[in-house]
């Protein structure tokens, strides 16, 4: 069985391949589509991160292809509808890096409410800056959490350790086991109502698509402060701009974007807007965790048909 990794992979994950009996493996990692078009067809199995689009046009190439494996949580570039009508199962690796992804909207909170990303760069300036990037405690105030599952869950826990309170909204989770977090179930808009922070966990769909839009914002007490390391396009960027730059919020976070990378966007003009190039996964230990899932998982669907975390069957 042929198994092709097209985005870089930990090596932990290559040396499950390479040590497994049966098992050949070719990293190709900087093909063009019509590239990775041209030789898809001699694969078993396909092990993808964010950059490999695995469209119609691919699997209709794939005629030996039984699996994607994806190394991470985010499916969006899986036509996942295609692949099932293919008879391809699709996985990804729901767990490995939700501790990364937590700490990561953690590290944002502290970033924003104590101005890391701007003394950082006032002071490679040449200034020393003191009043205007006076910060504010996290100590008592209410985070809420939009979207409860494996991530949020993990930074309720963060949080409250910090000692701040914790309130969420998820639709697909009842009030008790919500309860049992340490978590105060609340309705969405009583989150815009009462957080000083808000972050979002949940996946992109329809349903959470343009979520925080120049109503949902502006509901948002005032000087709130937002954090998105889910995906981008939950939140709208242009009306974030707006509720910034009107300093109705005072502070926006984002780590994903509508487009990656977002280019020159309004946002990157705003004093109390920070970012990072979507790096809440990257960890050495998330990458480690993730490779070593995604090619266990392949492994075990190749040699049985079955594993966990197949979205498709
Ligand atoms: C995920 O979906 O696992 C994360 O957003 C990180 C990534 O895209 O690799």
């Amino acid at each position: 069985m042929k198994i092709l990794v097209s985005d870089p992979l930990s090596n932990v994950g290559i040396e499950i391949f390479k040590n497994t009996p049966g098992i050949e493996v070719d990293v190709k990692t900087d093909l063009t589509p019509s590239e990775l078009e041209d030789i898809i067809g001699d694969y078993h199995a396909l092990s993808i991160r964010s950059k490999t689009k695995v469209t119609k046009e691919l699997l209709s190439k794939a005629k030996n292809l039984k699996v994607v494996g994806r190394a991470g949580i985010g499916l969006d570039n899986v036509d996942i509808p295609a692949a099932t009508k293919a008879g391809v199962a699709v996985m990804n690796t729901p767990f490995g890096n939700a501790i990364t992804t937590a700490e990561h909207t953690i590290a944002m909170i502290m970033a924003l409410s104590r101005n890391i990303p701007r003394a950082t760069a006032t002071m490679k300036d040449g200034k020393w800056e003191k009043k205007n990037l006076k910060g504010r405690e996290i100590y008592q105030k209410t985070l809420g959490l939009v979207g409860i599952g494996n991530i949020g869950s993990l930074v309720a826990e963060r949080a409250l350790g910090l000692k701040m309170k914790v309130i969420g909204f998820d639709p697909y989770q009842p009030p008790e086991s919500i309860k049992k977090m340490g978590i105060r179930p609340v309705s969405f808009d009583e989150i815009l109502a009462e957080s000083d922070y808000i972050s979002i966990h949940t996946p992109k769909t329809a349903e959470t698509t343009n979520l925080f839009n120049k109503e949902t914002l502006f509901k948002m007490k005032k000087g709130a402060m937002l954090i998105n390391c889910a995906r981008g396009g939950i939140v709208n960027e242009d009306d974030l701009h707006d509720a910034l730059k009107a300093n109705h919020l005072g502070g926006g976070a984002l780590d994903v974007f509508v487009t990656e990378p977002p280019g020159k966007i309004c946002l990157m003009d705003l004093d109390n807007f920070i970012c990072t190039s979507h790096l809440g996964a990257s960890t050495y230990e998330a990458q480690d965790n993730v490779a070593r899932d995604v090619a266990n998982q392949i492994v075990e669907y190749l040699k049985t048909g079955k594993a966990p975390n197949i979205v498709n069957q």
